[in-house]
């Protein structure tokens, strides 16, 4: 009977589909990251194994399964957590969680741009500390996303959502930076392609949608953030290294630009520090996939990735 493991509790939907099957499914009861002595006896002699982006999968990962190892479906859309070609190597298929968790991403990115832009968490935070005393004109003044400008930094999948939703609800105008231009998209939504340095000066909000690769980390540095308008915000929802968030804490303590919605960390679960001190950001736990409906869906792609791999067929989303 193949013997499959989960790295960590997730949604149900996924492991009820493993264990409608003729396979031994064991799910870690940890609370919280396994312990690594832990993950690697838990493995041992594992068929499957569904893991999570905080689990490091490496040659030390595959040696202790062992060699029957056939698949590991990572629950996220980012792989960095992956030595994808040691697994290339040895043969094992690694897929991951594109395009459901597509919606949920583009509208946290842009969830944090409206929380920026309309001060909303500042001002939540002063209704609650009991410090409103009346409507006054000069309360919390934001700034409206109607008629700014969007800068991309990667058009892939949720990049893409972000400019379709944001061009047609919001009129807002968009450019983009990605290795590969998208004509099409461009001609469909209006689109202005641009190099990085271009995109850095002219958006009035910056949002990051590039994977973490060797070339993509620190992509965006103190020179970088020093290009950007005094007014902009930086949104980040990819992976926390793309930004050299040291140097963003400066800039935004600086008032080099206005502000920053985040999602992702260098270091998580750490936050740079002076971060989290700061007014003019809006920091969220690596949340921008967890809704009801995506985390489901996750589920049952990473479960479905690995039956098709068992019983001998095609991945459906696979990297290698
Ligand atoms: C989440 O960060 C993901 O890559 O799915
Ligand atoms: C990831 O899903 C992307 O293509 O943006």
């Amino acid at each position: 009977m193949p013997k499959i493991f989960v790295t960590r509790q997730i949604l149900e939907s996924g492991i009820n589909l493993l264990k409608g099957k003729d396979y031994e499914v064991e799910i870690s009861d940890f609370d919280g990251v396994l312990p690594r002595e832990q993950l690697l006896g838990k493995i041992k002699g594992a068929d499957a194994v569904l893991a999570l982006l905080t689990d490091k999968i490496n040659a030390e990962f595959f040696d202790a399964a062992g060699p029957q190892l056939k698949v590991v479906a990572n629950y996220a859309v980012g792989y960095d957590n992956i030595d994808v070609p040691e697994a290339k190597k040895r043969g094992i298929i690694v897929t991951n969680t594109p395009d459901v968790l597509t919606e949920s991403v583009a509208e946290h990115a842009i969830a944090l741009m409206f929380a920026l832009a309309h001060r909303i968490v500042e001002s939540d935070q002063f209704m609650r500390d009991g410090k409103y005393a009346g409507w006054a004109p000069m309360l919390f003044l934001g700034n409206d996303m109607a008629g700014k400008t969007v800068g991309l930094v990667g058009l892939g999948r949720i990049g893409s959502t972000v400019a379709k939703r944001l061009k047609q609800g919001f009129d807002m105008k968009i450019m983009y930076f990605d290795v590969h231009r998208n004509e099409d998209l461009e001609k469909e939504y209006g689109l202005v392609y641009a190099d990085l340095e271009t995109v850095l000066r002219k958006a009035d909000f910056v949002s990051i949608h590039v994977p973490l690769l060797p070339a993509t980390r620190h992509l965006i540095g103190e020179a970088q953030l020093k290009m950007m308008k005094k007014g902009a915000y930086l949104i980040n929802t990819s992976r926390g290294p793309i930004v050299d968030e040291k140097a963003l804490v400066e800039v935004l303590k600086n008032g080099v630009i206005r502000g920053a919605g985040l999602d992702v960390y260098e270091e998580e679960p750490k936050m740079a520090p002076g971060l989290a001190e700061l007014d003019n950001v809006v920091i969220t736990p690596h949340t921008a996939s967890a809704t009801e409906e995506t985390r489901g869906a996750m589920s049952e792609l990473a479960a479905k990735n690995i039956i098709e791999v068992l019983e001998g067929r095609e991945a459906i989303t696979p990297i290698n």
